[in-house]
């Protein structure tokens, strides 16, 4: 088993309640506007299932991967609770098969268990996985986190500048990019002063068909 997924497993297998809270992230609650309901939404690294429900309560048909089991279930008894309907998938994003333009919207919250090699990978296969004029929503810890120690992970290569998600979505229209100190409070795992980094990014459509030559 790769040893993020280990680490996980035994923080959720050691953890009360919900880890992270029942409640959606703050920064994806800001982005309700891109949601309408219909739209195939992929929940990237969705844990215990607090953004997925919130996106499946916006009428988004949503599909929420995740690698441990334990957070898997816990996922679907919040999707039960709150009366709404997700679908699960129980893998490692490192090698999961995501598709080519399947979704209309990639949401990924705090996904920072992978160093630069991996999330390249996975960087380029949400891109991949865009349908064109599909969005990418993404937060996670910049450096400054390090400092603050409020959550997050320990390794600097693991944490985001807005330089490196400009360079890594390039291809993308960047409609925001923002970084900024904020107090969060989302469960035990995220709780207190937080140094964010927010990303709004559109793929392009596809050019349209030469006119026809004359
Ligand atoms: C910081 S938590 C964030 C969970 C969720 N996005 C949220 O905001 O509540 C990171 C998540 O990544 C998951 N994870 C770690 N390695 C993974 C992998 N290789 N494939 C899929 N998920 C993984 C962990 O199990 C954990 O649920």
């Amino acid at each position: 088993m790769d040893a993020q997924i280990e680490r996980w497993t035994e923080r959720y297998d050691n953890s009360e309640g919900y880890l992270f809270g029942k409640e959606p992230n703050a920064f994806l609650v800001s982005q309700k506007a891109c949601f309408a309901p219909g739209m195939q939404v992929l929940s990237v690294a969705d844990g215990e299932g607090r953004n997925s429900v919130w996106l499946a309560q916006q009428g988004a048909d949503v599909l929420a991967v995740e690698a441990v089991p334990r957070a898997v279930e816990k996922a679907r008894q919040l999707a039960a609770e709150r009366g709404v309907t997700v679908s699960h998938a129980c893998v490692d994003l490192l090698t999961w098969d995501w598709g080519e333009e399947r979704f209309d919207a990639i949401v990924a919250i705090f996904i920072q268990f992978a160093g630069p090699e991996q999330r390249a990978q996975m960087f380029a296969n949400m891109q991949r996985a865009l349908k064109p004029g599909g969005l990418l929503l993404l937060e996670g810890y910049g450096l400054k986190q390090l400092g603050y120690g409020t959550g997050g992970p320990k390794d600097p290569a693991n944490l985001y500048s807005t330089e490196l998600l400009g360079e890594a979505f390039a291809d993308l229209e960047i409609l925001h990019l923002a970084e900024y100190d904020a107090h969060i409070e989302e469960g035990s795992g995220h709780s207190g002063m937080s140094a964010l980094i927010d990303l709004r990014a559109r793929k392009p459509e596809a050019p349209s068909a030469a006119p026809p030559s004359r």
